[in-house]
């Protein structure tokens, strides 16, 4: 593979939740490559360690979170800055995409859940990382939103609705912030082929690709390459705003 062109992220240290796998271990592996110090956050210990042996030298701090669970990001956030002298970037990637249903079938738990992970989850992490990056008055937050965010997708409601919410979220949160040193901005990739594709049905799937015009899915190299950019300090103009990575399907 191609060397690939790096950002400085020497004396950062970064938060990726949902780093035990997908999108957020690339993107983890990008900000090392770069030279951050990094903790992985996910809910599931076994990801973590395996996740944990995927690094070289520099290993990452892995802590185990269900960022849904108010109480348990804080003990994280906590657990992370006796690990390091603070935060400087906080990549919300955890998510789940719960069911394919129609929104008249879509079970109330399972509703529930995917709001509580994708959009409550996103909203701890951001509201446990922001004091101390007020403090120092630098940081970069990327929250991992998804085009179906912008345009709903049929069967996915909840998600849809909760990625919705993460734009709206990054949105108020960059403005409050944006006279800081802090920048706030997400994602909205299309369809990746990653982990989380065995909790969709293969109809879903296949409609997520009918609509990116490249007809391919994205690489999570290629995500992490966008993340990289927004985490770094070369992202200075930009903040409460969504940046597109969809092979072409986005549209605004
Ligand atoms: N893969 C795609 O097609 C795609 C497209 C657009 C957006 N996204 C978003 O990108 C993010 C990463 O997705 P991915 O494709 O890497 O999926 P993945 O399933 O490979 O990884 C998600 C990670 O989040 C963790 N996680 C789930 N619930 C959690 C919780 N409650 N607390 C802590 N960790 C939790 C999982 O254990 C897993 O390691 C998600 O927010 C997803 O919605 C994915």
């Amino acid at each position: 593979m191609a060397e690939r062109n790096q950002y400085n992220f020497s004396g950062r240290h970064a938060i990726v939740t949902g780093g035990g796998a997908g999108i957020g271990l690339a993107i983890a592996h990008r900000l090392v490559e770069g030279g951050a110090t990094i903790s992985l956050w996910d809910r599931d210990p076994d990801m973590l360690e395996q996740a944990r042996s995927t690094f070289g030298d520099v290993k990452p701090q892995v802590v185990t979170v269900d960022v849904s669970d108010a109480d348990a990001v804080v003990a994280a956030r906590d657990a992370t800055l006796q690990a390091t002298a603070g935060i400087d970037i906080l990549v919300t990637s955890a998510g789940i995409t719960g069911p394919n249903t129609t929104l008249w079938d879509y079970p109330v738990a399972d509703w529930d859940k995917v709001i509580g992970v994708n959009l409550r989850g996103p909203f701890l992490c951001c509201r446990a990382v922001v004091p101390q990056m007020r403090e120092k008055n630098y940081g970069r937050i990327v929250n991992i939103a998804s085009i179906a965010g912008k345009e709903g997708n049929p069967n996915a409601s909840a998600y849809s609705a909760s990625k919705a919410g993460v734009i709206g979220m990054t949105k108020s949160l960059g403005k409050e912030l944006a006279q800081t040193g802090i920048r706030v901005n997400c994602i909205t990739p299309a369809a990746v082929r990653t982990g989380i594709f065995a909790q969709m049905t293969q109809q879903h799937i296949d409609f997520m690709l009918s609509k990116i015009p490249m007809n391919r899915f994205g690489e999570v190299e290629e995500i992490a390459a966008l993340v990289a950019w927004l985490s770094s300090e070369d992202c200075s103009f930009s903040t409460a705003a969504v940046f597109d990575i969809s092979g072409g399907r986005g549209t605004y």
